[in-house]
């Protein structure tokens, strides 16, 4: 069930966003602003900024952020009606709307839905299940050593023999249709038409996203008759499953994750649910697939270091160097552990122990080291040529590295090591570096984690488009109503800011002002909702922030009067010049010199007038 937005503008004007922070953590007033440190991800020095004014907060670190219903929600890690209501009742406004009510307007929150009855009935079929299955089970456990309590902290299930129970208990109990269940990659149909479960006679993993929500299912094969190829097969892609987007065990580990500051990866599902068992939670699995930037940008908001681990046979290590090439690309720092031959965590950690393996944790080694362990086990370092080529596929990592610093750390490293001139590398890794910089795109891999980095390489485009957004938010009404009369819809290209203008439009039309948490109520998409956030935050507190290398066209950080109206004159100035600038740019391919010549002078006259 939605709730209406004005019940949402109720809730939420009655609820301080600074107040209801507080309740929560420490939150320090600092000029205009509060801030805190952020309870998303590792922060050292407050990163979170709450704006009283604005009623959003904003991490500068993790880039979360939202109105007060976000903070709630993701702090208590509960859904979004449920935060609505939890701050309704603090303030004693009363929500005609039941507790137990499910949300099934919409195909997301309806595949939710599904995948926790799935993920329930899976689960007790387990624990309830009778007879031969029942023993075969037990046997199962017991010979992998899992635990009760291990199966009910993840949930594990079992998916009976036979075509059709699931989908039989879902058509006897729930309102779902078999083309809600097909949806939800639960259940196929043969080209007859008929249906049947995609899941049988397999133990069940349930996939949970990042705040505890079902949005999918790995299966591993228990019988040998199983008529499936695969050990393991897993839910289709759905809109709440994205291969790219998930990592097995995070909402388990996040807080481990942080606590520890360092994320250890595995492979499989048993591997990381062993490694809980035994006290490591601090473990996300890959499932099998490789892994992804978005994956690693899940990661980067609870911690900087990873440690790998892959299997150790040689599919192992090339997928280990693919995610060595990803990581170093991301800036993330990297080290990797290699488990004796034919191990995986779960084995390891069920023959050894606990303290085996935090020994192992211990002598976690370089991407360089483990280069060259792969090199040496495969007698491949002993010629000349053999340790040239090692050298340079070392140096095809280090190239990887965006900061430069860092790089010349390893360049050192194993100049050092392997005896050989610091000079002769680096020209190495110049060579390299261009032929590096030539193959990969300008959305380099540390801009899509840390946005911080994505500001300097913003296009000019970009950085008027995001000051449009700031000053509609913190301008003056004679600003404000200049941008509603001079902005035109087209100037603008990216389609997140293309949004919320249009929702600042509205607002400002049905309003006469725009309230920044009140539209965030409205707004269903998250990005737009981090980016008028993040702009809402007071500005000259942004200086102080080191991190934020600001670009700003319009304000001068240090400029403790601005004069709006004439930012807002600029701007629009701003958006025009961009547009012919584009024009210019077509004309020269077309060669068309009288034509730029004449843009040229629209720039010269707009820049010149007075408004
Ligand atoms: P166990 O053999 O039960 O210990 O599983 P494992 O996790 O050790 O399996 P393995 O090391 O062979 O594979 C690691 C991970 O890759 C698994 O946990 C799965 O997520 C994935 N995987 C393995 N086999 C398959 C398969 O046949 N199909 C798919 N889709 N994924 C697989
Ligand atoms: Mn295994």
């Amino acid at each position: 069930m939605r709730i209406p937005t004005e019940k949402l503008n109720e809730v939420s004007q009655a609820n301080n966003i600074v107040d209801v922070i507080s309740q929560y953590i420490p939150v320090k007033k600092k000029g205009k602003t509060f801030v805190a440190l952020c309870p998303f991800h590792p922060d050292k020095n407050p990163s979170l900024h709450i704006s009283q004014e604005k009623q959003v907060f904003f991490c500068f670190g993790c880039k979360k952020g939202g109105n007060v219903f976000r903070f709630v929600q993701d702090y208590e890690k509960i859904s979004f009606n449920e935060a609505v209501l939890k701050l309704a009742e603090r303030v004693g406004i009363k929500i005609a709307f039941k507790k137990g009510d499910v949300d099934i307007s919409n195909e997301i929150s309806k595949l939710y839905e599904i995948n926790k009855i799935a993920a329930k009935y899976f689960y007790n079929n387990l624990l309830n299940i009778k007879g031969s299955e029942k023993d075969f089970l037990n046997e199962y456990f017991k010979v992998r050593k899992i635990k009760k309590n291990t199966i009910v902290k993840f949930g594990l299930g079992y998916a009976s023999r036979g075509w059709n129970n699931l989908s039989s208990y879902f058509l006897d109990n729930t309102d779902f249709t078999i083309e809600d269940l097909r949806l939800a990659g639960l259940v196929k149909i043969n080209e007859k038409g008929s249906f049947y479960d995609t899941f049988r006679g397999r133990l069940i993993f349930p996939i949970f996203n990042e705040n505890d929500k079902v949005v999918g299912f790995g299966a591993r094969k228990l019988f040998e008759d199983d008529e499936i190829e695969g050990k393991y097969i897993n839910t289709q892609e759905t809109k709440i499953y994205q291969k790219r987007q998930i990592l097995y065990g995070l909402n388990f580990a996040k807080d481990s994750i942080r606590a520890k500051d360092f994320v250890l990866i595995v492979e499989g599902y048993f591997d990381l649910i062993s490694l809980s068992q035994a006290g490591i939670n601090n473990v996300v699995a890959t499932s099998g697939t490789a892994l992804t930037l978005e994956q690693l940008k899940l990661l980067s908001r609870y911690t900087q270091n990873i440690i790998l681990n892959f299997d150790s046979d040689i599919a192992g290590v090339k997928a280990s160097k693919a995610g060595i090439q990803l990581i170093l690309e991301t800036g993330m720092n990297l080290n990797i552990i290699t488990l004796p031959e034919n191990q995986d965590p779960d084995s390891f950690i069920n023959i050894y122990g606990k303290d085996e393996f935090e020994k192992l944790i211990n002598k976690k080694v370089s991407f360089i080291d483990f280069v060259s362990s792969v090199y040496k086990k495969e007698n491949k370092l002993n010629t000349a040529e053999e340790k040239t080529e090692f050298i340079k596929e070392i140096i095809s990592f280090i190239v990887r590295i965006p900061d430069k610093i860092k790089r010349a750390f390893y360049i050192k490293e194993i100049s050092t090591k392997y005896g050989l001139y610091e000079s002769d590398l680096r020209d190495e890794l110049e060579k390299s570096m261009k032929t590096y910089r030539k193959e990969t795109s300008t959305k380099s891999a540390s801009s899509f984690i840390n946005t911080n980095k994505k500001l300097n390489k913003e296009s000019e485009i970009q950085k008027v488009e995001s000051d449009l957004i700031e000053l509609f938010i913190h301008g003056t009404p004679e600003a404000v109503e200049y941008l509603v009369y001079n902005v035109e819809l087209d100037f603008i290209e990216n389609e997140i800011v293309y949004n919320i203008i249009c929702k600042f439009l509205d607002e400002y039309t049905n309003e006469g002002k725009i309230d920044v948490a009140k539209i965030t109520n409205d707004l269903d998409d998250e990005k737009a909702i981090q980016l008028i956030s993040e702009k809402s935050v007071p500005r000259y507190d942004l200086s102080e922030y080191d991190d934020f290398d600001r670009h700003t066209l319009i304000f001068s950080v240090t400029k403790k009067n601005i004069d709006y109206l004439k930012a807002a004159k600029d701007l629009i100035k701003k958006f025009k010049i961009v547009k012919i600038r584009k024009e210019i740019e077509e004309l020269k391919k077309k060669g068309n010199h009288n034509g730029i010549l004449q843009k040229q002078k629209e720039i010269k006259e707009i820049q010149k007038s007075e408004d």
